[in-house]
């Protein structure tokens, strides 16, 4: 598939998706948005795609949201413009049934840092900064950091990020529980396809449930949400790999079935 703002790659089953708009520090305008979406949707439909991992090329994963939108806007076109991210990109990315890692490579400020913790984990570079800073904007964030970051990093912690727009580097972020790990800039992709790695080898419908029961996690149907995957797994021939595979002392190959 063909993009003006990303690069997208497949290397063993794995969708390698970089925001590709080094010049503006990748913020994402609505044709990224559109594309990002759209690119979504390829690792969804294709089956020999497992995972993907979301980057930026040059310095910034994701500089923000593309400011040079918003003078013009109004009340209305901010709220549309939220609500529309959300469907196309943010929730799509949370609750897509295949892992998505973001593999923040530089600045990831406002929607970037958004986009980041809508990914399933992340893992960061050295060189990775974190923040959102949209109060100094006169705004707040818009594609969920509010509810994200504050899952991610607690009530306290996220309230001091916002309200100081502080710009945290990696350690702090790995101290916070904003990144899973920490490497140095060269490892930063293969480090993330050795976890893929791991991942893509397990069942893709029980990943799937993890995802959409730990998306569940703290809300008020989160407990009956697994009660429900679980059960559904027992009617999977990929239970009946898994199982038969432990008791008959062989590797399971699970066919997502
Ligand atoms: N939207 C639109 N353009 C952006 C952008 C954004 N969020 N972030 C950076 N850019 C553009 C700059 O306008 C500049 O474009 P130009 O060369 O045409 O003037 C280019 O990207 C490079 O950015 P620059 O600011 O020159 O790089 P820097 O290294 O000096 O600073 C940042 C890097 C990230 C600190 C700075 O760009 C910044 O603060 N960006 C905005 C962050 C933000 O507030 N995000 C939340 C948005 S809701």
């Amino acid at each position: 598939m063909n993009f003006n703002t990303l690069l997208f790659e497949i290397e063993n089953s794995i969708a390698t998706i970089t925001i590709n708009r080094p010049d503006k520090l990748n913020a994402l305008n609505a044709e990224t948005i559109n594309e990002l979406s759209a690119a979504i949707d390829e690792v969804l439909s294709k089956e020999e795609i497992k995972s993907a991992i979301i980057t930026g090329a040059g310095k910034a994963f994701v500089a923000g949201a593309d400011i040079s939108e918003f003078p013009t806007m109004d009340g209305a076109a901010g709220e549309a413009l939220a609500r529309v991210g959300a469907e196309k990109l943010f929730n799509k990315i949370e609750h897509c049934t295949k892992p998505f890692i973001a593999a923040v490579n530089g600045f990831a400020l406002g929607g970037g840092c958004e986009l980041a913790m809508a990914c399933h984990f992340r893992v960061a570079s050295e060189k990775a900064k974190f923040g959102q800073p949209e109060v100094n904007l006169g705004l707040i964030p818009g594609y969920g950091g509010t509810q994200r970051m504050t899952a991610l990093i607690g009530k306290g912690k996220s309230m001091e990020m916002h309200m100081t727009a502080h710009i945290a580097d990696a350690k702090e972020a790995l101290e916070m529980g904003l990144v899973n790990h920490v490497t140095v800039p060269e490892s930063l992709i293969e480090h993330c396809k050795n976890i893929l790695g791991i991942i893509n080898k397990k069942a893709p419908l029980a990943l799937a449930g993890i995802i959409k029961c730990i998306n569940a996690s703290n809300t008020a149907t989160g407990f009956e949400t697994e009660i429900k995957v679980f059960g559904s797994l027992f009617d999977t021939a990929d239970k009946n790999e898994g199982v038969g595979a432990f008791l008959e002392k062989r590797k399971a190959d699970f066919k997502g079935k």
